[in-house]
């Protein structure tokens, strides 16, 4: 027998995770993975360094990063005992879908949405319910809750913002769909912070089958260090906890992680310098002729060209501007997507679309 036979066919038929494009360096224009353009301000680097410095490698950190928790409490001002970290929130999406999803489980998953969601469930072997957004991209709640009635999934996965579309549910109409299942209803709020809707953590206290999962990797601009966290009733939360990674939080990240919380003042600076930045390449954009863009609530934009999308990307990246191919998803055929980064980042890359454009 070939080694190979013994791995799960639910994992020999996935695709290996690449990103398009070319390794970071000082001249890359690098709009491609929603980052927050800008690095952890430099004297909070320093000293986390320091303290990593002065700290024992050799000892395991907490099983669970208490102290992040509770940052992330008062922070969220959710009970502690119903907040848990992970390594990134793609971590937790594995903790949420271990705990809930075996062979033939439904999971009810829009469409197009984050890609990992799908990867997720189909490695446990469940059944993927999906339900189409409108054509315009936005989300199309009455479906959600038709095909969640007649289908019955287990767990509802709602991304909103979403990527790669840019669009949110309206917290109303998330209620709607808690209160028309009994299936434990994810939120992934990743983009919230830049979003103009209200996060839907407020309906926790009323409907016991909500999960909000957020992440350091945007708004925080800790995509390096892999933090991100959730927040649900704390008996479910107990649940979760049996089954994640343990010490999956490494001690650095957590300490980064709460420092961050202790400096929101600037946090929410750049947060406003994003949103403003993303009026101004919004207006550059919808002056440009060849491409539609689409309604975006987050930091990240999608247009759609006239010519194929994998050949506007190849001529932005000949001028070092490394946008996002999304045309392989559904309903996002010569769709790509940039994200908001630094003034002068938006300039070069409006310039060179525009050289391509015209
Ligand atoms: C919808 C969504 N969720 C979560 C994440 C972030 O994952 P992580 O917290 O693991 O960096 C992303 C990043 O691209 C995302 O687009």
């Amino acid at each position: 027998m070939n080694a190979l036979d013994r791995i799960k066919p639910s994992v020999r038929a996935l695709d290996q995770y690449v990103v398009k494009g070319k390794p970071p360096s000082p001249s890359l224009i690098k709009l491609n993975q929603n980052e927050n353009p800008f690095d952890v301000p430099e004297a909070l680097k320093r000293e986390a360094v320091e303290a990593l410095m002065a700290s024992a490698w050799n000892r395991y950190p907490e099983v669970f990063p208490v102290q992040l928790h509770e940052a992330l409490s008062s922070y969220t001002g959710h009970p502690a005992d119903g907040v848990l970290a992970g390594n990134g929130s793609n971590e937790l999406m594995y903790t949420v879908a271990l705990a809930v999803v075996s062979r033939g489980t439904k999971v009810l998953v829009t469409e197009p949405a984050f890609f990992l969601y799908e990867k997720i469930i189909r490695l446990c072997e469940g059944e993927i319910v999906p339900v189409a957004m409108h054509e315009d991209l936005s989300y199309a709640p009455e479906s959600i809750i038709e095909t969640a009635k007649r289908e019955q999934p287990a767990l509802i996965v709602l991304v909103s913002p979403n990527s790669p579309t840019a669009r949110s549910v309206t917290c109303a109409d998330i209620e709607t769909i808690l209160a028309g299942t009994d299936a434990l209803v994810l939120v992934d709020e990743a983009y919230i912070e830049f979003s103009d809707n209200p996060s839907v953590q407020s309906l926790i206290a009323s409907h016991d089958n909500l999960i909000v999962l957020r992440t350091f990797s945007k708004a925080f601009s800790l995509a390096g260090l892999r933090v991100g966290y959730l927040l649900t009733n704390p008996s479910l939360c107990a649940e979760l906890m049996k089954v994640t990674v343990p010490f999956a939080v490494n001690a650095f990240s957590a300490s980064v992680a709460v420092a961050l919380l202790n400096n929101l003042p600037v946090l929410r600076e750049r947060i406003a310098y994003i949103k403003t930045e993303k009026k101004r390449v919004e207006a550059a954009l919808r002056a440009t002729d060849g491409l539609t863009l689409f309604p975006s609530d987050t930091n990240f934009l999608i247009f759609r060209t006239k010519e194929n999308a994998d050949v506007l990307f190849g001529k932005l990246l000949n001028d070092n501007v490394l946008v996002r191919d999304v045309s392989s998803y559904p309903m996002l055929d010569r769709v790509l997507r940039v994200n908001i980064g630094t003034r002068e980042e938006n300039d070069a890359f409006l310039a060179s679309l525009n050289n391509h454009l015209s």
